[in-house]
């Protein structure tokens, strides 16, 4: 597969914590024209530091990618401790999937300078791509805050305005380090929110996934081997990793918005209590108690994706990898 952007593509810096679905991620955005990598910044989240980075090394061979920077950033959130993904991500951090190691080599500056300079370096605004605890976001946004001149906006993988996946009410990546997120929220770049409202809709069918990992494409071998993970978990029980393209959705949605029903949403983290992690999302079409009393300051608002169309980000995934041939013909 062949990295070949397009002279109009959208200069994107992805930051990730590769991961089963951060992989899957990293290859639709190489092979999609629209799409430039300008590099890669790994923080720890799905795994370790060093597992993400090796991860992101190893998927880039995948990709039989052009040398694309990455680097290694925070190796844990701002306040808390690294907490593993392992029952969803597996200890490698790519499930049950093997890769042989890489002879690429991850910059030797920190993901956080790289950022810096590409975005610095950047003819056009940078599109920032989180898909991963905000952590080097953060640091980047902190130490050099006039970065945001030449950003375009984040689109960041995480939050929900409903249902959590970590708790309750909160989204891992969101919830891995809910200060890096209210940080960059308040940055005052627009902002983007691909959250579990879609996240947890764009699902391949598990016979197609089979159909790919048993398939003769060495690239759908892998995309299928990642879509259909199932990892052991202590108990024994299998875990089904369900087919979800997951991070990548946040892709799609840079290259197909339209498939997105989308608003502009007051939006804030929460930081305290059961809810820390929680993005709370303001639906209400009219100021309640709490705005008419004075009892909250102004909330920032982002752009935020409530609903998606499914079969169109199925098919725009698979056809952007060449493995469009294994869904069944289009009705
Ligand atoms: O909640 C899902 C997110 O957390 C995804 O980015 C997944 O890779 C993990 O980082
Ligand atoms: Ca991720």
């Amino acid at each position: 597969m062949t990295h070949s952007a397009a002279p109009e593509a959208i200069p994107v810096i992805l930051d990730v914590d590769t991961g089963v679905d951060d992989a899957l991620a990293i290859l639709f955005a190489l092979a999609h024209p629209g799409i430039n990598v300008l590099g890669i910044s790994c923080v720890a989240g799905n795994a370790s530091l060093e597992r993400v980075v090796e991860n992101t090394l190893r998927i880039l061979d995948v990709a039989d990618a052009p040398t694309i920077p990455v680097a290694a950033g925070a190796r844990r959130p701002l306040l808390e401790p690294a907490r593993s993904a392992a029952h969803v991500h597996g200890e490698s951090g790519l499930g049950t999937l093997q890769l042989a190691p890489s002879d690429r080599q991850a910059e030797s500056i920190s993901s956080i300078e790289l950022m810096r300079r590409l975005i610095q370096a950047s003819p056009h605004p940078v599109t920032l791509v989180a898909l991963a605890p905000q952590t080097n976001l953060a640091l980047l946004l902190r130490q050099y805050p006039d970065v945001v001149n030449n950003i375009e906006r984040i689109v960041f993988m995480g939050g929900s305005t409903t249902v959590g996946n970590a708790t309750a009410v909160a989204e891992f990546n969101v919830w891995h380090d809910p200060e890096a997120a209210a940080i960059v929220l308040d940055s005052g770049v627009p902002t983007f929110m691909y959250g579990l409202d879609v996240f947890n809709q764009v699902s391949i069918p598990e016979r197609v996934a089979v159909a790919l990992a048993h398939g003769d494409s060495p690239l759908g071998h892998v995309v299928g081997r990642l879509l259909n993970n199932r990892i052991a978990l202590g108990s024994g029980r299998n875990s089904d990793y369900t087919g979800l393209i997951g991070d990548a959705g946040a892709l799609c949605a840079l290259v197909d918005p339209d498939a997105l029903e989308t608003a502009m949403l007051p939006l804030r983290v929460q930081l305290s209590g059961y809810g820390r992690g929680q993005t709370l999302v303001d639906k209400r079409t009219h100021p309640g108690e709490d705005v008419v009393h004075g009892l909250v300051g102004d909330w920032e608002a982002a752009e935020v994706a409530l609903d998606v169309d499914v079969d169109r980000y199925v098919r725009l995934f698979l056809d952007t990898l060449g493995l469009g041939s294994a869904l069944p013909p289009s009705k």
